[in-house]
């Protein structure tokens, strides 16, 4: 870790002191390991893998089974040693504490998914269809996009938030998903879930699936409704198994493999 804030200028006493401010949160012993790794995580490796590990241009870290690192001693090689004869690299900075906090992050980012839920995923991708929930959200590619694509939701969003986004969807609005009235020159109304805005324009998303743009100028009103969702409640239309199941399905949408692994070609 040190060789990263040596200066060639050798003995220089200013950048000797930025080092050890810069070193100075970093130091291991002051923090939880989680927060150490997380934060060697973003210095040496999310340039490559994407802040929390996304992925970029090597390979999304968010899921259960790594290709390669297929189990946590196999990781822990993998970030000391490198990847020969591919652009992952050696960690040759990071002592032996530290790639092993490092790869303990790196086993969390894909915790959501070893969660063991109570439910039944098979039962609640049935339950997806009866309850024609695609017709506002796209599963790989399937559906309509009126709300957000559900296709890697499994991996941003953990099961609590989930069943609180069927049962009670005013209460889990994403700012980015805000509701939005506009109240046309000629007064007609119209509700959308927000795409975008700046000073002089909104576009929104009507629930037909219709991209629609505003002048502001042009409209009598617009209004944001944040404590609203254009998707109704299912509040009492699932039992409690179902409810289950319906999350287990939701948490197993992890993306699909190709679209997940952001390796170049
Ligand atoms: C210069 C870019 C780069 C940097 C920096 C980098 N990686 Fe990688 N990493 C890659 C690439 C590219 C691969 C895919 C190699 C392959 O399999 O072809 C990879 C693969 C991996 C894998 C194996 C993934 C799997 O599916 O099994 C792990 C784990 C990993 N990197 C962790 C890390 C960690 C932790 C760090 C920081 C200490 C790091 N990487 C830094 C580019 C990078
Ligand atoms: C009438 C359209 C509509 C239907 C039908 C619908 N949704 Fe939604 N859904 C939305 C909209 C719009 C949002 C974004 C606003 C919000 O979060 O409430 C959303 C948000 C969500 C989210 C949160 C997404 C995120 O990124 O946080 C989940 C999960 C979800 N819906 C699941 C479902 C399930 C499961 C069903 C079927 C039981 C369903 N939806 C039916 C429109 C719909």
């Amino acid at each position: 870790m040190r060789e990263e804030f040596r200066y060639p200028g050798r003995g220089a006493p200013i950048p000797a002191l930025l080092a050890a401010l810069i070193l100075l949160p970093m130091g291991a012993a002051a923090q939880a390991p989680e927060e150490q790794g997380r934060r060697l995580f973003e210095v040496h490796c999310a340039r490559c893998h994407g802040l929390d590990g996304a992925g970029g241009e090597g390979p999304g870290l968010r899921r259960e089974n790594l290709r390669r690192a297929t189990d946590a001693e196999t990781l822990r090689e993998i970030v000391d040693r490198g990847i020969p004869g591919t652009d992952m690299p050696p960690a040759s900075s990071l002592n032996t504490q530290e790639i092993g906090a490092v790869s303990d992050y790196v086993l969390s980012l894909g915790v959501v998914a070893r969660v063991e839920l109570p439910g039944d995923p098979a039962a609640g991708r049935e339950l997806y269809e009866a309850a024609a929930c695609s017709a506002c959200h796209l599963v790989n590619g399937e559906g309509i996009a009126f709300g957000p694509d559900l296709s890697d939701i499994g991996l941003l969003r953990g099961p609590a938030y989930l069943r609180e986004a069927i049962e009670a969807p005013e209460a889990a609005v994403l700012p980015r998903h805000r509701t939005v009235r506009i109240v046309e020159a000629g007064g007609a109304e119209v509700m959308g879930m927000r795409v975008n805005e700046d000073t002089f324009s909104i576009q929104i998303l009507t629930p037909a699936g219709e991209h629609r743009s505003y002048r502001r100028s042009n409209v009598r009103e617009v209004e944001l409704l944040p404590a609203e969702s254009l998707m109704m409640s299912y509040a009492g239309q699932f039992d409690e198994g179902e409810l289950d199941d319906l999350v287990a399905w939701l948490a197993s949408l992890r993306g699909r493999d190709d679209a997940m692994t952001g390796e170049p070609e």
